[in-house]
C-alpha cells in the first residue's frame, strides 16, 4: 500500500487547480479539430522576439550546455536589475536579483523562504488561481480580503484582517483576473499597513509591462518598502516568452541569499541558453513590450465595447494585462443557471468558446467570467459574436 502523502499536498488541489479543467477541455476539443476559440489562458499567441531566439540558439550551438550559476548569470541579473528599477521607480542592484523559472516559481520560492507553517498571508481578492497552493505548499494560510467596488483593493479591510499570525501580504498589481492596477494612494495605504505590522510584501508584477494608460506603479517605490518587498516578474507576458520560464524575484539581499540556497536544492539554475535568450530579450527587444501593450489595449477596447452592446452583461474596464472580466450573474439569474461555471460550460459546449469561471479567483468574482485577449482581433470579434448568440439563446 502507498504511504500517505504529506498533509500539505492536499493544499495543492482545490478550486484554483480545478479551474483549468475547462481550459483542458477547450484545448482537447480544438486538438480534435473542432472550431473552438480558446480564451481560457493568458498565453500570448505571438512568437518570442527573434533576438531572444537567436541568442538562445547561438548559445546552444556554441556549447552552452552545462550548469549555470544558480542565482543567474551576471549579465542577466544586471539586465533584470535595470528593467525592474525602471518599472518600480526604485534602485535595484544585481545582488538583489534572483533568476527563477517564471513569476510562478519566484512566488513559490519566496513563500518558502518568507513564511513558516501556520503563518497567515493576506491576499487581495480576487487573486490569481495559484496563490492558495503557492502559500499552502509553504504551510502558510491565505487570508482573502474582499475588494471594494470595481475590484479596487480595500486597505481598511486588509488592516482588519491582520492578526498576531499575519506575516505577509500578497497581491498582483496589475491583477489577474481583473486588470486593476493599484494606484499610488492604494499602494501607499497597503505599504503603511505592512510597515505598521512588520509584514513581508509579495508583489506579483508579471503584468508591469502591460499597463494601458499611464505608468506602472510598484509598492517597492513606497518609502520604507524596499527592505520588506519581493517583486516577482518575468518575460512571459511582456515578451511573449511563457515557455522559456524566465523570471525573477527582486528582493533584499538576505532574501536573495536564501533563495539562492533554495535554488540550489530546487532548480540548480535556469539553463544557460535560456538565460542568454532572456538577456537578449531585455537588452535588444525593448520595443516588444510597447507593441504588446498597444495590441492588448486595442483588444481590451474591442471586447469592452462588445460586452457593452450585449444586453444583460457588464464589465469593469481593465487598466492593464490580458483579460477582461464579464459579469454574467444577471443572465444566469434570468436563464435559471445555477452559476457562472454553468454559463462557462454552456458557452464551450454550445458555441465553442472556452473561458474561465471567475469563481476560481475568489468569491468576489463569483458570477463573472474571465476572457483572455490572447487571440487576434478577428477571432476576438468572432468570440464576442458567439457570446452574444449564446446569451440570446439563454434569454430569448
Ligand atoms: C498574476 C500572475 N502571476 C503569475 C503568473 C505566472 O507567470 P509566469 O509565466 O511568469 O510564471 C501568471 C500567469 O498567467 C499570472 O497571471
Amino acid at each position: 500500500m502507498t504511504p500517505p502523502l504529506a498533509e500539505r499536498a492536499a493544499t495543492l488541489g482545490g478550486p484554483g487547480a480545478a479551474a483549468w479543467d475547462i481550459h483542458r477541455r477547450g484545448m482537447e476539443a480544438r486538438a480534435r479539430g473542432e472550431d473552438v476559440i480558446v480564451l481560457s489562458v493568458g498565453d500570448p499567441e505571438e512568437d518570442s522576439p527573434a533576438a531572444a531566439v537567436d541568442a538562445a540558439v547561438r548559445a546552444l550551438l556554441d556549447g552552452d550546455h552545462h550548469y549555470a550559476p544558480v542565482a543567474g548569470r551576471r549579465a542577466l541579473r544586471g539586465a533584470i536589475a535595470e528593467t525592474v528599477a525602471r518599472q518600480t521607480e526604485s534602485p535595484v542592484t544585481a545582488a538583489q536579483v534572483m533568476v527563477l523559472a517564471g513569476t510562478q516559481n519566484a512566488l513559490f520560492a519566496s513563500a518558502q523562504v518568507l513564511f513558516d507553517p501556520g503563518d497567515e498571508v493576506i491576499v487581495c481578492d480576487p487573486a490569481y488561481v495559484t496563490y492558495a497552493a503557492t502559500l499552502g505548499a509553504a504551510g502558510a494560510v491565505p487570508v482573502p480580503v474582499a475588494p471594494l467596488d470595481g475590484f479596487r483593493p480595500d486597505p481598511e479591510g486588509v488592516e482588519r484582517a491582520v492578526t498576531d499570525r499575519t506575516r505577509g501580504l500578497l497581491f498582483a498589481s496589475p491583477g489577474n483576473p481583473t486588470g486593476v492596477a493599484f494606484d499610488a494612494d492604494e499602494l501607499a495605504a497597503l505599504g503603511k499597513i505592512a510597515i505598521a505590522h512588520d509584514l513581508w510584501v509579495l508583489a506579483d508584477e508579471v503584468y508591469a509591462g502591460l499597463v494601458f494608460d499611464g505608468a506602472h506603479r510598484s509598492i517597492r517605490s513606497v518609502p520604507g518598502l524596499v527592505d520588506r518587498t519581493v517583486v516577482a516578474g518575468s518575460l512571459s507576458k511582456s515578451h511573449a516568452m511563457t515557455g522559456w520560464r524566465a523570471g525573477w524575484a527582486v528582493a533584499p539581499e538576505p532574501v536573495v541569499e536564501a533563495l539562492d540556497l533554495l535554488g540550489l536544492a530546487m532548480l540548480y539554475g535556469l539553463p544557460g541558453f535560456v538565460q542568454e535568450g532572456a538577456t537578449s530579450a531585455l537588452r535588444l527587444a525593448s520595443d516588444v513590450p510597447t507593441a504588446m501593450r498597444d495590441r492588448y489595449r486595442r483588444r481590451r477596447d474591442l471586447v469592452v465595447d462588445a460586452v457593452g452592446a450585449i444586453d444583460g452583461l457588464a464589465t469593469v474596464r481593465p487598466e492593464a494585462g490580458m483579460f477582461v472580466m464579464i459579469d454574467v450573474s444577471s443572465i444566469c439569474a434570468r436563464a435559471g443557471l445555477g452559476s457562472s461555471a454553468e454559463f462557462a460550460d454552456g458557452l464551450l459546449e454550445s458555441v465553442g468558446v472556452s473561458v474561465l469561471d471567475g469563481a476560481a479567483f475568489g468569491s468576489s468574482t463569483d458570477g463573472w467570467l474571465r476572457l483572455s485577449l490572447c487571440v487576434d482581433d478577428d477571432r476576438l470579434r468572432e468570440a464576442m459574436a458567439r457570446v452574444d448568440s449564446y446569451v440570446g439563446s439563454l434569454v430569448d
